[in-house]
């Protein structure tokens, strides 16, 4: 079968990558989860102490980066920072130097030289308006910020680390409001893509939502 590329934007915590990651092994395709890429870019700053309004350091850290993605795991410069990009203080970092255009201009140009073939699901803020216009799949994955931070909490719970819903909740609603009023590319549904409104859906049943429609196309 003709392999095509998927795209799928929508909020913080909407489970984007998990459900991409799944639709991606069953597919054979490869995902690419580009918030990371903006996750690894705030590590970088916040790591080496860059003052990323400075034009010129922010133009020599971006050089020096080296992002690659291998069996699951994130590697910055050869690190693996797999773990270390998922914090919180990273979480607002990225929102905030996801921002600048110079940071942007790099990552989707990188995200746009890996989908030049087919094969691909990217997940992201601006992929089906800014990265992958093109592509033959596009989605919006929403949900209401109440049922994401319950989700994430949920997680860390699971997961054994200590949280606070209402810290969570807060946090969603900063983030989501950074990123859908920023000037270069905000987060917004492309006109033409299938809105996916995960609220009250299970895993399986996003998973099996995005199949459908992807099966309409190949
Ligand atoms: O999806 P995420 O939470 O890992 O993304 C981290 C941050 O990166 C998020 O606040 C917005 C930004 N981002 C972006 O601006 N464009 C993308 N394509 C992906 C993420």
């Amino acid at each position: 079968m003709a392999k095509i590329n998927i795209a799928i934007d929508g909020p913080s915590g909407v489970g984007k990558s998990t459900i991409a990651d799944i639709v991606a092994d069953k597919l054979n395709y490869v995902h690419l989860d580009t918030g990371a890429m903006y996750r690894c870019v705030a590590y970088y700053v916040l790591k080496n102490e860059i003052d990323y309004s400075n034009e010129e350091l922010l133009e020599k850290a971006l050089s020096d980066l080296k992002i690659s993605f291998q069996n699951d795991h994130v590697y910055l410069n050869g690190e693996d920072v797999t773990k270390e990009i998922r914090t919180n203080d990273i979480s607002m970092m990225a929102s905030k130097t996801s921002a600048v255009p110079m940071v942007r201009q790099k990552l989707v140009d990188l995200q746009k030289e890996i989908a030049k073939s087919k094969g691909y699901i990217l997940d992201g803020r601006d992929i089906c308006t800014v990265v992958l216009p093109d592509a033959e799949v596009k989605i919006f994955m929403n949900a209401d910020a109440k049922a994401r931070a319950q989700r994430r909490y949920d997680e860390y719970i699971n997961k054994g680390i200590d949280a606070d819903y209402e810290t969570i909740y807060q946090d969603i609603i900063a983030r989501d409001y950074q990123d859908s009023h920023r000037k270069i590319s905000p987060l917004k549904k492309a006109d033409d893509a299938i809105e996916i409104d995960t609220s009250h859906l299970t895993i399986d049943e996003v998973v099996d939502a995005v199949l459908n429609i992807i099966n309409k196309e190949i």
